[in-house]
Parts: structure tokens; sequence; C-alpha cells
């Protein structure tokens, strides 16, 4: 059972980015939780960023995973393209943002994701990133 995990433009600066908003963790202490995890759970994991929308559309075309984990980051309030590459693969997807989109400015309420995801989890940090491979392993179990 192989998870992807896309992180989308700008979370290659965690850490340093927006501290109050997302936390001091960098990307990489998030994708070492991520792989430790899901090696616990008996899972393969892989991550992968990108600033760009279609090195992510790529990633998610190619198939290389049973399901995918995806913080599509500001990409989540206008990609169509990645919304269309989730549906046309037919593989579950979990929706993770670190901060609360609901409580923030308003053009961020919309997520072109949540219609095609499994489910979404906001706001609970790098926690959530764990939270979707916990769920994640049993939507692959049935
Ligand atoms: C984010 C929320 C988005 O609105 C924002 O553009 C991001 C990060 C989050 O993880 O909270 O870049 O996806």
């Amino acid at each position: 059972m192989k998870i992807l995990v896309i992180h989308g433009p700008n979370l290659n600066l965690l850490g340093t980015r927006e501290p109050d908003v997302y936390g001091s963790a960098t990307l990489d202490d998030i994708n070492q939780k991520i792989l430790e995890l899901s090696r616990e759970l008996g899972m393969e994991a892989e991550t992968f960023q990108s600033n760009s929308e279609g090195s992510i559309v790529d990633a998610i075309q190619k198939k290389t995973y049973d399901m995918l984990i995806i913080n599509p980051a500001a990409y989540t309030h206008t990609s169509v393209a990645i919304r269309d590459a989730i549906s046309a693969v037919g593989r579950p997807a979990i929706e993770v943002h670190i901060s609360n989109i609901h409580k923030r400015e308003d053009f961020r309420r919309t997520s072109y994701i949540a219609g095609v995801a499994t489910g979404q989890i906001s706001g609970l940090g790098v926690e959530g990133y764990l939270l979707a491979v916990r769920a994640g392993k049993k939507i692959l179990n049935g």
C-alpha cells in the first residue's frame, strides 16, 4: 500500500513562513513524521513538493500510488486542473490544510478540491497529515 503526499506552492518555506499561522515545523520535519508513521503502519509513503500546478497534475496522473494526501496550498482555491486530475485517476484523496481555511479570509473558504476528495482535514497543524495517514490506512484496508 503506497501513499503519495503532495505539498503545493510555498510549503517548501514552512518553518519560516508566517509561523504564527503555519507553526515552526519545516517541510522536512513534516515529511519525516509522515514517513515514520507510514512505516509503523506497514505502508510505503512518498513525499513530493512543487510550486508549479502542472508538476502537481503530472504527479497525480502517474498513478504510482494507492491513495493521495494533498495539501494543494494556494491552488486549493483556484485549480480546476488539480481537481480534474484527482477526479480522473479515481484514487482516494485526503485534502489537508495546516491552518483552518474556514476561519481565515473569505477566498480561502472555497476549495476546488473538496468536491473530489474523500475528506478534508483543516486547522490541526502537522497532526492533520498524521491523521490523514491513519485514515488512509483504514480507507485502503476497506
Ligand atoms: C494552506 C492554506 C491555503 O489557503 C494557503 O494558500 C496555503 C497553505 C494550509 O495548509 O493551511 O499555502 O493550504
